[in-house]
Protein backbone atom coordinates (compact mmCIF):
# COMPACT_ATOMS: atom_id res chain seq x y z
CA UNK A 1 0.00 0.00 0.00
CA UNK A 2 0.81 3.52 -1.08
CA UNK A 3 0.84 7.01 1.59
CA UNK A 4 -2.56 7.54 2.53
CA UNK A 5 -4.84 9.66 0.96
CA UNK A 6 -5.60 12.88 3.66
CA UNK A 7 -9.07 11.74 3.67
CA UNK A 8 -7.70 8.64 5.50
CA UNK A 9 -5.64 10.93 7.35
CA UNK A 10 -8.17 12.72 8.87
CA UNK A 11 -10.81 10.21 8.92
CA UNK A 12 -14.43 9.87 8.39
CA UNK A 13 -15.55 11.41 12.01
CA UNK A 14 -13.23 13.86 12.05
CA UNK A 15 -13.99 15.09 8.51
CA UNK A 16 -17.92 14.97 9.85
CA UNK A 17 -17.11 17.20 12.90
CA UNK A 18 -15.60 19.65 10.91
CA UNK A 19 -18.55 20.18 9.17
CA UNK A 20 -21.24 20.21 11.26
CA UNK A 21 -18.83 22.52 13.09
CA UNK A 22 -18.52 24.99 9.87
CA UNK A 23 -22.45 24.85 8.78
CA UNK A 24 -23.45 26.03 12.46
CA UNK A 25 -21.25 29.13 12.36
CA UNK A 26 -22.51 28.71 8.48
CA UNK A 27 -26.14 29.82 9.78
CA UNK A 28 -25.47 32.58 12.04
CA UNK A 29 -23.23 34.48 10.37
CA UNK A 30 -24.70 37.83 8.68
CA UNK A 31 -23.29 37.52 5.39
CA UNK A 32 -24.16 34.10 4.76
CA UNK A 33 -26.97 33.04 6.61
CA UNK A 34 -29.09 34.86 3.65
CA UNK A 35 -28.11 32.54 0.95
CA UNK A 36 -28.09 29.33 2.85
CA UNK A 37 -31.79 27.39 3.53
CA UNK A 38 -32.61 27.37 7.17
CA UNK A 39 -32.53 23.69 7.39
CA UNK A 40 -28.95 22.99 6.62
CA UNK A 41 -29.16 19.28 7.28
CA UNK A 42 -29.14 18.40 3.60
CA UNK A 43 -26.62 21.13 2.55
CA UNK A 44 -23.91 19.43 5.26
CA UNK A 45 -24.59 15.98 3.66
CA UNK A 46 -23.90 17.12 0.26
CA UNK A 47 -20.76 18.78 1.40
CA UNK A 48 -19.44 15.75 3.82
CA UNK A 49 -19.58 13.68 0.17
CA UNK A 50 -17.85 16.27 -1.62
CA UNK A 51 -15.26 16.91 1.17
CA UNK A 52 -14.96 13.22 0.98
CA UNK A 53 -13.97 12.82 -2.46
CA UNK A 54 -11.84 16.17 -2.32
CA UNK A 55 -9.76 14.39 0.00
CA UNK A 56 -9.63 11.30 -2.29
CA UNK A 57 -11.85 8.90 -0.51
CA UNK A 58 -14.49 7.52 -2.39
CA UNK A 59 -16.79 9.37 -4.99
CA UNK A 60 -19.83 9.57 -2.61
CA UNK A 61 -20.94 13.00 -4.21
CA UNK A 62 -20.82 11.98 -7.49
CA UNK A 63 -22.05 8.23 -7.29
CA UNK A 64 -25.49 10.29 -6.00
CA UNK A 65 -25.43 13.54 -7.70
CA UNK A 66 -22.88 13.14 -10.99
CA UNK A 67 -20.32 15.95 -11.69
CA UNK A 68 -20.02 18.09 -9.40
CA UNK A 69 -19.48 21.13 -11.31
CA UNK A 70 -18.88 23.39 -8.60
CA UNK A 71 -18.39 26.72 -9.55
CA UNK A 72 -21.94 25.83 -11.78
CA UNK A 73 -23.53 25.06 -8.68
CA UNK A 74 -22.80 28.26 -7.13
CA UNK A 75 -24.03 30.59 -9.55
CA UNK A 76 -27.40 30.48 -8.16
CA UNK A 77 -26.19 32.42 -5.51
CA UNK A 78 -23.95 35.83 -5.25
CA UNK A 79 -20.53 34.79 -4.26
CA UNK A 80 -18.80 38.23 -3.56
CA UNK A 81 -15.31 38.19 -2.52
CA UNK A 82 -16.48 38.88 1.50
CA UNK A 83 -18.74 36.02 1.12
CA UNK A 84 -16.18 34.03 0.32
CA UNK A 85 -13.77 35.54 3.44
CA UNK A 86 -16.77 34.64 5.34
CA UNK A 87 -17.13 31.62 4.27
CA UNK A 88 -13.13 30.56 4.92
CA UNK A 89 -13.80 32.14 8.55
CA UNK A 90 -16.19 29.82 9.32
CA UNK A 91 -13.97 27.12 8.38
CA UNK A 92 -10.83 28.19 10.36
CA UNK A 93 -13.29 28.95 13.71
CA UNK A 94 -14.40 24.93 12.72
CA UNK A 95 -10.99 24.10 12.25
CA UNK A 96 -10.36 25.19 15.75
CA UNK A 97 -13.13 23.98 17.26
CA UNK A 98 -11.84 20.56 16.85
CA UNK A 99 -8.64 21.01 16.98
CA UNK A 100 -7.48 20.53 13.47
CA UNK A 101 -3.64 21.25 13.81
CA UNK A 102 -0.64 21.26 12.19
CA UNK A 103 0.83 20.13 8.11
CA UNK A 104 -3.11 18.73 7.46
CA UNK A 105 -4.53 21.73 8.78
CA UNK A 106 -2.23 23.94 6.27
CA UNK A 107 -2.61 21.33 3.22
CA UNK A 108 -6.64 21.30 3.81
CA UNK A 109 -6.93 25.12 4.31
CA UNK A 110 -4.99 26.30 1.38
CA UNK A 111 -7.24 23.57 -1.47
CA UNK A 112 -10.15 25.70 0.35
CA UNK A 113 -9.14 28.73 -0.06
CA UNK A 114 -7.95 28.38 -3.42
CA UNK A 115 -11.56 26.86 -4.37
CA UNK A 116 -13.11 29.51 -2.60
CA UNK A 117 -11.91 32.16 -4.63
CA UNK A 118 -12.92 30.10 -7.79
CA UNK A 119 -16.58 30.44 -6.37
CA UNK A 120 -16.30 33.91 -6.33
CA UNK A 121 -18.85 34.97 -9.19
CA UNK A 122 -19.97 38.27 -7.78
CA UNK A 123 -17.87 41.71 -7.29
CA UNK A 124 -18.66 43.51 -4.39
CA UNK A 125 -21.56 45.67 -3.75
CA UNK A 126 -20.74 49.57 -3.05
CA UNK A 127 -20.45 50.75 0.55
C1 LIG B 1 -23.58 24.51 -1.94
C2 LIG B 1 -22.35 29.06 -0.82
C3 LIG B 1 -17.67 27.90 -1.21
C4 LIG B 1 -18.93 23.27 -1.83
C5 LIG B 1 -23.65 25.84 -1.61
C6 LIG B 1 -24.86 26.58 -1.41
C7 LIG B 1 -24.53 27.85 -1.11
C8 LIG B 1 -23.09 27.93 -1.10
C9 LIG B 1 -25.49 29.02 -0.82
C10 LIG B 1 -26.30 26.00 -1.54
C11 LIG B 1 -26.67 25.28 -0.27
C12 LIG B 1 -27.94 24.47 -0.43
O1 LIG B 1 -28.83 24.88 -1.20
O2 LIG B 1 -28.05 23.42 0.20
C13 LIG B 1 -20.98 29.15 -0.85
C14 LIG B 1 -20.21 30.36 -0.62
C15 LIG B 1 -18.91 30.06 -0.76
C16 LIG B 1 -18.83 28.62 -1.05
C17 LIG B 1 -20.79 31.75 -0.29
C18 LIG B 1 -17.77 31.03 -0.62
C19 LIG B 1 -16.70 31.00 -1.41
C20 LIG B 1 -17.60 26.53 -1.36
C21 LIG B 1 -16.37 25.77 -1.37
C22 LIG B 1 -16.73 24.47 -1.54
C23 LIG B 1 -18.18 24.42 -1.64
C24 LIG B 1 -14.98 26.36 -1.18
C25 LIG B 1 -15.90 23.23 -1.63
C26 LIG B 1 -14.65 23.14 -1.21
C27 LIG B 1 -20.29 23.21 -1.94
C28 LIG B 1 -21.03 21.98 -2.20
C29 LIG B 1 -22.38 22.35 -2.23
C30 LIG B 1 -22.43 23.78 -1.99
C31 LIG B 1 -20.46 20.60 -2.41
C32 LIG B 1 -23.59 21.43 -2.51
C33 LIG B 1 -23.91 21.46 -3.99
C34 LIG B 1 -25.18 20.69 -4.29
O3 LIG B 1 -26.27 21.24 -4.14
O4 LIG B 1 -25.09 19.50 -4.66
N1 LIG B 1 -22.59 26.68 -1.40
N2 LIG B 1 -20.11 28.12 -1.10
N3 LIG B 1 -18.67 25.68 -1.52
N4 LIG B 1 -21.16 24.26 -1.83
FE1 LIG B 1 -20.63 26.18 -1.50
Amino acid sequence: EGNPTPYEVIGEGQLHRLIDSFYSKVGKHPELQPIFPNDLTETARKQKQFMTQYLGGPSLYTNEHGHPMLRARHIPFEVTPSRAEAWLACMREAMDEIELEGEFREFFYHRLNLTAQHMINTPEKDG
